[in-house]
């Protein structure tokens, strides 16, 4: 009999309850922990383990119509060269440990960890792998529940992560919002965060129309390595030159970046009316190892 030649995804049993941390057991079409608070599993397959005490607005992280132009844009393939950089990240920090989970904090619609899981079900060590995607917003997961069923999706916040303390391997955060002490409580010692950024001439082209002065300084991850119990182990750039070449395509990209947001009225209209632009795309990988716990 052949042996199993690609890893085993497997669903997370790491997830906890937001109120109290105990452990959730999946029974039936709920998640349970042992002082008897239940969170439904959706129809869609997601948990939302957001409670109404940890959220800030009413429908907190991005809106509806940003997941919409996040997922557009995305499957044109324009960011797919820094997805593949994180693909071969994640796969040389998986040794051959046995059990691996890997969470997405702040995973959006879901583009990046549906690639990851695609990516590592080819590979051929005899790893049990569950992957964890989390996002604030609900509207954001169930786009996400939509790519991939393999992928445990769950409504929730970086700030209070609804995971088990010290039983994740890697944490993916891709432009989104870094909580180091958090994602320092649930990494396995020696677990590492996968830090996305924007660099300095990151759509620079875009933000000289929409703003009237372009800032060009990058975040050091230095600084923020500060006391924080990481070191830095690895970094890598990627700068690459695209045409988006449809009104369209300039529209959802510029919907789904805080930066159309902070424009003023006058850019927003300059930029929206655009039919082509050539854009930089310029990116900071960073990858952190916990040394020490928060
Ligand atoms: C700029 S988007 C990046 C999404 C995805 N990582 C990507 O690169 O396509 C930031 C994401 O962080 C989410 N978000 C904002 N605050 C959050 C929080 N406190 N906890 C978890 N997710 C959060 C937003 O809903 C949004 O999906």
């Amino acid at each position: 009999m052949l042996a199993n030649l690609f890893m085993n995804i497997i669903d997370a049993h790491n997830l906890a309850c937001p109120i109290d941390g105990k452990s959730l057991e999946h029974i039936d079409k709920q998640f349970v922990c042992e002082n008897g608070h239940t969170y439904d599993i959706a129809r869609q397959g997601y948990v939302n383990l957001l409670p109404v005490q940890y959220k800030r607005s009413k429908e907190p992280g991005d809106s509806k119509v940003m997941v919409s132009a996040r997922t557009q844009f995305l499957d044109t393939g324009v960011y797919q060269p820094i997805g593949a950089v994180v693909n071969e990240l994640v796969l040389e920090q998986i040794i051959n440990d046995k059990d691996v989970c890997i969470m997405d904090a702040g995973c959006g619609e879901g583009y990046y960890f549906n690639s990851l899981l695609n990516f590592l079900s080819d590979d051929s060590r005899e790893t049990n792998l569950s992957l964890v995607g989390l996002d604030i917003s609900k509207d954001a997961i169930i786009q996400s529940t939509k790519r991939n069923k393999r992928i445990s999706w769950v409504v929730g916040t970086n700030r209070q992560p609804p995971v088990l303390e010290k039983s994740v391997d890697i944490i993916l955060c891709m432009f989104g919002f870094l909580s180091i002490d958090a994602f320092s409580k649930l990494l396995k010692p020696g677990g590492k965060i996968i830090l996305v950024e924007p660099a300095s001439r990151h759509l620079q082209e875009l933000r000289k129309i929409i703003y009237p002065e372009v800032r060009t300084k990058s975040l050091s991850v230095n600084n923020l390595l500060k006391d924080s119990g990481f070191s830095l182990l690895k970094t890598e750039a990627l700068h690459y030159n695209v045409k988006l070449s449809s009104n369209d395509q300039i529209n959802h990209l510029l919907v789904m970046t805080p930066h159309f947001y902070r424009a003023s009225k006058e850019g927003r209209e300059a930029a929206c009316k655009l039919q082509e632009i050539d854009i930089t795309i310029d990116v900071n990988f960073s990858v952190l190892q916990k040394t020490s716990d928060a």
